[in-house]
């Protein structure tokens, strides 16, 4: 992990709060925190998160460290699950949500509830609880129809789905929040975030996962479009060093604003197939290369995306220190392990 966070979380111990604890981030988010003898609750109520995150978290960790958390199983959708969890908070990571453009788009209304009207409720109780920061997953999908890259958070178009509607509401009610109750807010607009428990099964997998599973079990992979669609690939240490400075930052201007957490570079999804196949190519003897399938772009889906990363570089410090060459190599290790069990 970075210097400059090792430093400052070693220095004192504070009380986190991560919603979605069990899914992909918040389980990373977890790991380093008890990592760093921080105190942990974390909130989930298992709809797309999973029980083996956390036991896997509880592998990586010293008893210890593992003692300092304790796990609530709650819905966002109920305000009185997060009054419980906001109690004695300093810094909230909330990373519950609904995602998937896909999914929104088959069911709107339940995405918004989780998305919309959990954020809410956890907005109200982390305000009432009185909590120092609170740092919450935006999307790079607020990009929406906006055609300018890389893109600059005060550039926005119009949405492009449900889920990208949910996310900007999300921006504006902390807005609404700063400006009318003095509330401290950070958003996070993660640009495909990829890495160890990154769920790889489902009809709504993120692709990185969903192409490695195929790869190592020799299925068919699909490239939506004709390959050339791109997309800012940012690897999970560089999400967590994000979200880790947002709490903890003390610089006046950092707050209320949003910010884009990624590398900033574009690659496309046929040099994504072949960087993962080359690298699957190089770690297991005598793999057979396969060739991708096209199909029909994915409605919902923009075509390109990249991120500016100046803006949290300046203001907050952030520097990626993983490409998606690096991240690759360390999710291959995992998801090799992993589907061996
Ligand atoms: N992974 C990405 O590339 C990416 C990109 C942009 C934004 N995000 C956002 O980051 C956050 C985390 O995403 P992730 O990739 O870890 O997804 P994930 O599905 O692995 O994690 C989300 C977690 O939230 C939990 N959850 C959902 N609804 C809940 C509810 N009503 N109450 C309590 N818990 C609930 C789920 O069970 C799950 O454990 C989400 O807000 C997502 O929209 C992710």
């Amino acid at each position: 992990m970075y210097k400059k966070i090792k430093n400052i979380l070693n220095k004192k111990q504070h009380n986190w709060l991560i919603t979605g604890v069990a899914g992909f981030i918040g389980s990373n988010l977890l790991e380093e925190l008890l990592r760093h003898n921080q105190k942990v609750t974390g909130l989930d109520n298992f709809s797309t998160g999973f029980n083996r995150n956390l036991d896997e978290v509880k592998s990586i960790v010293t008893e210890k460290q593992w003692n300092n958390f304790s796990f609530i199983e709650g819905d966002i959708r109920k305000l009185d699950d997060c009054n419980k969890v906001c109690k004695d908070v300093n810094y909230v990571l909330h990373q519950a949500a609904l995602g998937s453009v896909p999914r929104s788009i088959k069911d709107p209304i339940k995405t918004n509830e989780s998305n919309i009207s959990g954020f809410l409720n956890m907005l109200i109780a982390a305000r009432d609880a009185k909590v120092k920061r609170f740092v919450y997953a935006a999307s790079s999908s607020t990009y929406g129809d906006h055609p300018t890259l890389p893109k600059k958070e005060d550039k926005i178009g119009k949405p492009l789905s449900p889920y990208s509607v949910t996310k900007y509401v999300n921006e504006l009610y902390a807005d609404v929040f700063a400006n009318t109750y003095g509330f401290k807010t950070i958003g996070l607009r993660y640009f495909n975030v990829f890495g160890a428990r990154q769920n790889p099964n489902g009809a709504y997998s993120a692709v990185i996962p969903k192409w490695i599973n195929s790869f190592l079990n020799y299925e068919e992979i699909f490239i939506n479009g004709d390959g050339e669609t791109s997309r800012d690939f940012c690897y999970i240490k560089n999400a967590v060093q994000a979200n880790i400075l947002s709490a903890v930052t003390t610089n006046p201007e950092s707050v209320n604003q949003v910010y884009n957490v990624a590398v900033g570079d574009r690659t496309s999804l046929n040099d994504l197939f072949q960087l993962i196949q080359n690298k699957i190519n190089q770690r297991i003897e005598s793999y057979k290369m396969i060739k991708p399938s096209y199909r029909d772009f994915r409605i919902g889906d923009v075509k390109h995306s990249q991120a500016d990363i100046s803006k949290i570089h300046k203001i907050l410090g952030y520097i990626p220190t993983h490409t998606i060459e690096d991240g690759i190599d360390e999710s291959l290790e995992w998801y090799i392990n992993y589907l061996k069990k």
